[in-house]
């Protein structure tokens, strides 16, 4: 059974500090693994994040979309490269389709306090083919403590 009829297991990426983010894939061929340390509803930059997957295609390059939505509404669209030919800002792209990889480090992100409330986050990597490499969404709740 992969997972496609019910859906893969909801994950908790992290819980503290009054944030919590809860995933699931949404790639029907596989799940992964997410953990973001240092977790907070005041989100600090540059947060350090452990991710592991099995690449089911080449990455020469990778690209990650984010959506956020609230309540039912777009709140955000981003694109954001994260592998390109000339410029890899992370040491497994060029990884080849069969590898596992494994990045524990830095994601450059900027600090931001996260306002009290439920969002649904959609998360797609894709390589330079627009092939699927990971798909995840997630609900995040900002609460107080
Ligand atoms: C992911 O989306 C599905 C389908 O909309 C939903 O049922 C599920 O609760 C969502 N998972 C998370 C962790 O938000
Ligand atoms: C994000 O993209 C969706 C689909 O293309 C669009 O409907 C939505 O209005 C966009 N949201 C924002 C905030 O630009």
């Amino acid at each position: 059974d992969h997972g496609s009829e019910n859906g893969w297991p909801k994950h908790t990426a992290c819980n503290s500090g009054g944030l919590e983010v809860v995933y699931q894939s949404c790639d029907p061929l596989q799940d992964f693994g997410l953990s973001i340390d240092q977790c907070s509803k005041q989100i600090q930059s540059n947060l350090n994040i452990r991710f592991g997957i099995i690449l089911r295609q080449d990455i020469r390059k990778l690209f990650l979309d984010i959506t956020l939505m609230a309540k039912g509404s777009s709140i955000l669209n981003y694109s954001y490269p994260l592998c390109e030919e000339d410029q890899p800002k992370f040491s497994f792209c060029g990884r080849r389709k069969g590898e596992q990889i494994y990045y524990a480090g830095p994601v450059n992100n900027p600090g931001l306090d996260v306002p009290q409330g439920e969002y649904q986050l959609l998360l797609e990597l894709y390589n330079e083919n627009r092939a699927t490499v990971a798909c995840a969404n997630a609900t995040v709740t900002s609460s107080e403590f």
